[in-house]
């Protein structure tokens, strides 16, 4: 399941983002495990980059706003975020699928349900850089609008096409769902956005849309664990 989140960051947080990513230092691609580090050619920011928290806090901050990636992705733990920058010289990451085990800043684990990307370029301003995502139905070509989020299954084979012009700055991440089970998140997704449909066309009160929403409760409490 691929969704996308338009505008997730403000103009002014997308501006401070940008503002700080063009003042930091960029080093070659280290965050893959083996399969997709050789697939991977581009830059990102150093885990030591002290331009970090900031960022990771304007992102989480923006995150956590979103009720549609609550929806689309019932986000458990999420990895602090991290930057990467596409050019013409640096231009691709192939085929992959993302490792399924990262480390946390804590010692434990966390399992990669969903990967996101947040687009920070304008379309404009690059040539190539999509995001090819492969799913159920077929295959998913994905360029944004800065800003904006798409999140999708990190067991999906997905790919950044080489950027031919220009750059292409990002912002990705990864999180356990409190779902684990990519089929059973689409159902409570399909579900969820139907349910908010009805209540804006019903109202809440509803008899028969209380008795749909706690089918919808009853299902993520028999398919969540945390
Ligand atoms: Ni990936």
């Amino acid at each position: 399941m691929v969704v996308t989140i338009d505008n997730v960051l403000t103009p002014e947080e997308l501006a401070a983002v940008c503002g700080q990513l063009r003042k930091a230092s960029w080093s070659e691609g280290i965050s893959a495990g083996p399969q997709a580090r050789l697939a991977k050619r581009n830059q990102q920011l150093a885990e030591d980059s002290p331009l970090l928290p900031e960022l990771r806090k304007i992102v989480l901050r923006a995150l956590n706003r979103s009720s549609l990636l609550i929806t689309a992705a019932l986000p458990y733990k999420i990895l602090p975020p991290n930057f990467n920058r596409y050019t013409q010289a640096k231009s691709h990451y192939g085929p992959h699928t993302d490792s399924s085990l990262r480390p946390l800043p804590d010692g434990s684990y966390l399992r990669t349900d969903v990967s996101a990307t947040l687009f920070l370029s304008q379309p404009e301003a690059y040539d190539g850089g999509e995001l090819s995502i492969e799913d159920t139905y077929g295959c998913h070509r994905i360029k944004l609008p800065a800003g904006s989020l798409v999140v999708y299954p990190s067991g999906s084979i997905h790919e950044v096409t080489p950027v031919i012009r220009g750059e292409r700055l990002g912002c990705y991440m990864f999180m356990q769902s409190l779902v684990k089970d990519t089929e059973h998140r689409r159902h409570l997704y399909d579900m969820d956005m139907a349910l908010i449909a009805l209540r804006e066309k019903y109202g809440d009160g509803d008899p028969h849309l209380i008795r749909l929403t706690g089918l919808y409760n009853n299902l993520v409490r028999r398919w969540s664990e945390c």
